[in-house]
């Protein structure tokens, strides 16, 4: 029985991951904006700072692992806030505790999304992977929202299969999980916005099981990836959507 930190954990994916496993006897610190163990925020580099400093003295003791789950959707007219809480929110705070990750042989999963092959702008996805903020932010906002949610997605995923070698070589690793559409307050969120709620309907009527995700469903691959009935699996970006990336991109892998 471990320690596990999960931002994003007061709520939806973050939340469900955390009461999976707590159930599963883990002790879980949840990061968040409101309403957690650890209150910062994610999108500002002195909030991440914070997180770091209050996660490496909380798990001193012992850290198994690290899920970053903190994130916002594509129908918040903010792109430089899409940009910083779910790129450098997720990434850099995974960079910032890499020497901890590494001395605990923790393993890292990122939520990801399967989003993250398609459009958007790869000059933009660059600059996040190049670790420019500045230059990311000023390209979001020529942007549209969901391509900028859907670099940011793809970016973290990038990061992590560029970052899973040398990590494992360090005792941690690191893998990612995409959710395909999941009911949450997000998701309830970019349904309501008028500019995506007739598409989305049609999103979700595609999926191949025939039903959205829920939370749950992302728990569970959760807690498998992060465990020890995985401990060959690295590297891996693991789509939790229904057969959705499939249908979508049925030659690529
Ligand atoms: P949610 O809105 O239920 O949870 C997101 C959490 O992130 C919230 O507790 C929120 O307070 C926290 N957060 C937001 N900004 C923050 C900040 N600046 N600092 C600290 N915490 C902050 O959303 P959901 O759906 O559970 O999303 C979790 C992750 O899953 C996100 O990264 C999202 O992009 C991803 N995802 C969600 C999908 C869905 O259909 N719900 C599909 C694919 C990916």
């Amino acid at each position: 029985m471990g320690t596990y930190v999960i931002t994003g954990g007061a709520s939806g994916i973050g939340k469900a991951i955390a009461e999976q496993l707590q159930s599963e006897g883990h002790q879980t610190l949840s990061v968040d904006i409101q309403d957690a163990d650890i209150v910062a925020d994610l999108a500002s580099p002195e909030g991440r700072n914070a997180a770091v400093a209050a996660i490496m003295q909380a798990t001193d003791a012992g850290l198994q692992g690290l899920v970053t789950s903190a994130g916002v959707g594509s129908h918040v007219s903010n792109n430089a806030l899409i940009t910083n809480v779910n790129y450098f929110g997720s990434v850099e705070l995974i960079q910032k505790l890499e020497d901890h990750l590494a001395a605990h042989n923790a393993s890292v999963l990122l939520v990801s999304s399967n989003s993250a092959p398609m459009e958007t702008n790869p000059e933009f996805v660059q600059s996040l992977l190049q670790g420019d903020a500045e230059r990311a932010c000023a390209l979001a906002e020529q942007m549209q929202g969901h391509p900028v949610y859907s670099g940011t997605k793809q970016a973290v995923t990038l990061w992590m299969r560029r970052n899973a070698a040398a990590f494992a070589g360090k005792g941690i690793r690191i893998n990612a999980i995409g959710p395909g559409y999941t009911r949450t307050p997000l998701s309830a969120a970019v349904e309501d916005n008028p500019d995506y709620g007739e598409a989305i309907k049609q999103f979700i009527a595609s999926i191949p099981v025939g039903r959205p995700g829920t939370p749950e469903d992302m728990a569970d691959a959760a807690s498998f990836l992060l465990g020890d009935r995985a401990t060959f699996i690295c590297g891996a970006m693991l789509f939790v959507d229904g057969g959705h990336d499939a249908m979508m991109r049925p030659d690529s892998f």
